[in-house]
């Protein structure tokens, strides 16, 4: 999808393209009109005139070229981030002006703000998060979902979503969000959305290779910090590695190998683990995306991003740590609730504290916390306290809630930004004896 700020571009390129044609070729003429018997006047003017259609033509050529490359969402080059709008606050209704279907699994719905106002540049790797009325839900579902895309000017947020079956040996309902947005939601519909947000982003003027490492699904953050780089700061080399099953789920593949061509310092590996005989000269290695092959491919002077399944991401954890890649130089996202806690905690559990007494104001409740009770969060769900929550995480800070007294500690390091008096509560547990919680 081209979009209206880019055709606005173009257009104006063309008009100056005309109209440079036109000056120069008058100019030109006058020259030689107005001295007519002099020799170096009358150069000027031919030459001018031939240099006035010369640029006209040219001008035009390449904006014929542009619209005609095919390489769609494709965003004009510019030296500098552009800045945006400010964040709005809370919730805004944004429209779906397009959906498309990435893969077998994966759709992208492309937004647009209904009150038809400025959207804010976000940073290339972060996420919205969506409410979603869903009939037969007790109440609202809020999910996080990376934006996929980095046009710039910013003229549509798009989410690249991957329907969630239910895991093959449970007996349980498939993914309640993803499969409502697949089935439901279509151009037309409406969806109420929080400000991007988050950290896992790239900063994209740092001259250290990047190496965006993905699967599956995991593939959204890392197409946006691609284009990101290969615009913003083109001398820095990135390698895009990603791996999936077959050419069935593999999302966005020409679109990244439009991207590099387009771009040389954007290197592409792709790994199928199960490729089928059409896959062939579709994809570049054979089985799974793990430390062995990101060391064939780059040296460890870099910087790595890992987003994909927990499995995934705890392999190459391991394995750049083995390789003496240093922590801050990796960075990681993970979209799986259950994940995140498995991948190394940075803040150790405070084992002081094995009983509290929790105070939820809004509930109405007083209650005794044991550390069997697992986080807040679980804590208050297991007794019919139902707080929103997405990522479960730490992540996205949908869980956020004011602490009235008290502290708690943290299991994980969090990664959303926590308002001062607030917690987090999915990945908290009390640390003093007595907590009080707006809730
Ligand atoms: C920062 C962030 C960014 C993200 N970005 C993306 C993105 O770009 N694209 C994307 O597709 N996703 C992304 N996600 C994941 C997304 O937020 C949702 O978690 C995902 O879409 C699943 O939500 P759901 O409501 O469809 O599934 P849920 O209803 O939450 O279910 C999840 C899975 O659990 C299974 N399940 C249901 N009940 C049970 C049970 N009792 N026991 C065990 N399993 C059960 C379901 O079948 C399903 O497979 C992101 C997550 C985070 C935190
Ligand atoms: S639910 Fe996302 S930070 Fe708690």
């Amino acid at each position: 999808m081209r979009t209206t700020a880019n055709n606005l571009f173009l257009k104006s390129a063309e008009c100056a393209g005309a109209g440079f044609a036109i000056a120069t070729f008058l100019s030109g003429v006058m020259i030689g009109l107005l001295s007519p018997k002099e020799r170096a006047a009358n150069h000027w003017g031919v030459s001018a005139s031939l240099l006035g259609l010369v640029g006209g033509a040219s001008i035009g050529l390449i904006q014929k070229r542009e619209s005609q490359s095919g390489v769609d969402n494709e965003p004009i080059k510019i030296d500098s981030q552009p800045t945006g709008e400010a964040y709005w606050k809370g919730w805004r209704n944004f429209t779906v002006v397009h959906k498309v279907k990435e893969s077998e699994e994966i759709t992208s719905f492309y937004l647009q703000p209904q009150d038809g106002g400025q959207l804010p540049q976000f940073e290339a790797g972060q996420f919205l998060t969506l409410k979603l009325d869903i009939p037969g839900q007790s109440k609202p579902v809020i999910r996080t979902y990376s934006l996929s895309d980095y046009p710039i000017p910013v003229a549509y947020y798009r989410l690249s979503i991957k329907r969630e079956p239910a895991p093959p040996e449970l007996n349980v309902m498939p993914g309640i969000a993803s499969n409502y947005l697949h089935a439901n939601i279509g151009e037309g519909s409406v969806i109420a959305v929080r400000p991007p947000s988050g950290k896992f982003v790239i900063d994209v003027h740092k001259s250290l290779p990047a190496v965006l490492i993905s699967n599956g699904v995991g593939i959204t953050p890392m197409i946006s910090m691609a284009i990101a780089c290969c615009y913003l700061n083109p001398n820095r080399p990135i390698w895009f590695v990603h791996g999936t099953r077959n050419g069935l789920s593999h999302a966005f593949r020409d679109d990244i190998l439009a991207l590099a061509q387009k771009h040389p310092n954007l290197h592409v590996h792709f790994t199928y683990s199960r490729p089928r005989p059409e896959d062939n000269g579709f994809y570049h290695s054979e089985g799974y995306v793990d430390s062995q092959k990101i060391k064939q491919l780059v040296g460890k002077e870099a910087e790595f991003f890992l987003c994909g399944s927990p499995s995934f991401m705890q392999s190459l954890q391991s394995g750049l740590k083995m390789w003496g890649v240093p922590d801050n130089q990796v960075f990681y996202e993970s979209f799986e609730r259950q994940a995140s806690n498995s991948i190394e905690p940075q803040i150790a559990t405070d084992k002081g504290i094995t009983e509290a007494q929790i105070v939820f104001t809004e509930s109405n409740r007083k209650l005794i916390w044991t550390m069997n009770d697992g986080t807040l969060l679980e804590f208050a769900e297991a007794n019919d306290i139902y707080p929103p929550f997405s990522c479960r995480s730490g992540i996205c800070g949908t869980c956020m809630c004011k602490i009235l007294e008290g502290e708690v500690t943290y299991q994980q390091v969090p990664t959303a930004d926590i308002e001062p008096g607030s917690v987090l509560i999915c990945i908290s547990k009390p640390r003093t004896s007595r907590v009080v919680l707006a809730l």
